[in-house]
């Protein structure tokens, strides 16, 4: 019970640092989802999901993997889920996607997880990255795609923003 409250919170606090940070983003955010397929990889709530439902902006297809089954309760309706790279992959005959989304994610994968994530993007996709400033580096290490875009965004949590294009 107690848990469940102080998850509620720690939930809610979070949700509102996350949605400042999809704000900023929101020009950026029209033009990469709007009718295209999507893969989102560490979707947590999919609160990205519901935001860009608010503001009608509508993805031709939705999916999502995560890492941990009780991370995405409760799950929304429209998003295709996964659990790993190689179930989406299997249930959809190696379908490739427009956007990539990497939220708050990449610095918890391990590298040869991100670099199995070429495998299922377009020639011409994008991918959009969010992670702490502190491990910006990353990208640098990993050559997922050429810096297309740099930013910061968020306000009571500042992020380094970027989307890539695969090289
Ligand atoms: C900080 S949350 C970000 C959630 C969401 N992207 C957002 O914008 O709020 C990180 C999410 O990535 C998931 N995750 C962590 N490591 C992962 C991995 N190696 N593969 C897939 N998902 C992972 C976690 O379960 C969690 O839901």
């Amino acid at each position: 019970m107690q848990t469940t409250f102080f998850h509620r919170i720690y939930s809610r606090a979070w949700k509102k640092k996350q949605l400042q940070k999809y704000s900023d983003l929101l020009p950026e955010l029209k033009a990469l989802v709007s009718g295209k397929t999507v893969l989102d990889y560490g979707l947590g709530k999919a609160w990205l999901w519901s935001f860009l439902e608010k503001k009608k902006i509508k993805a031709k297809e939705v999916h999502g993997i995560d890492l941990n089954e009780e991370a995405v309760k409760p799950r929304k309706k429209g998003i295709r889920y996964y659990f790993s790279l190689r179930d989406f992959r299997e249930k959809n005959n190696d379908k490739k996607v427009d956007l990539l989304v990497l939220f708050d994610v990449m610095h918890l994968m391990k590298e040869k997880e991100l670099n199995e994530l070429k495998k299922v993007v377009k020639k011409k996709c994008f991918i959009l990255v969010s992670l702490p400033e502190s491990k910006k580096g990353l990208l640098h290490n990993l050559k997922l795609g050429k810096v297309f875009w740099e930013g910061k965004i968020g306000k009571e949590e500042v992020d380094f923003a970027c989307l890539l294009k695969p090289s």
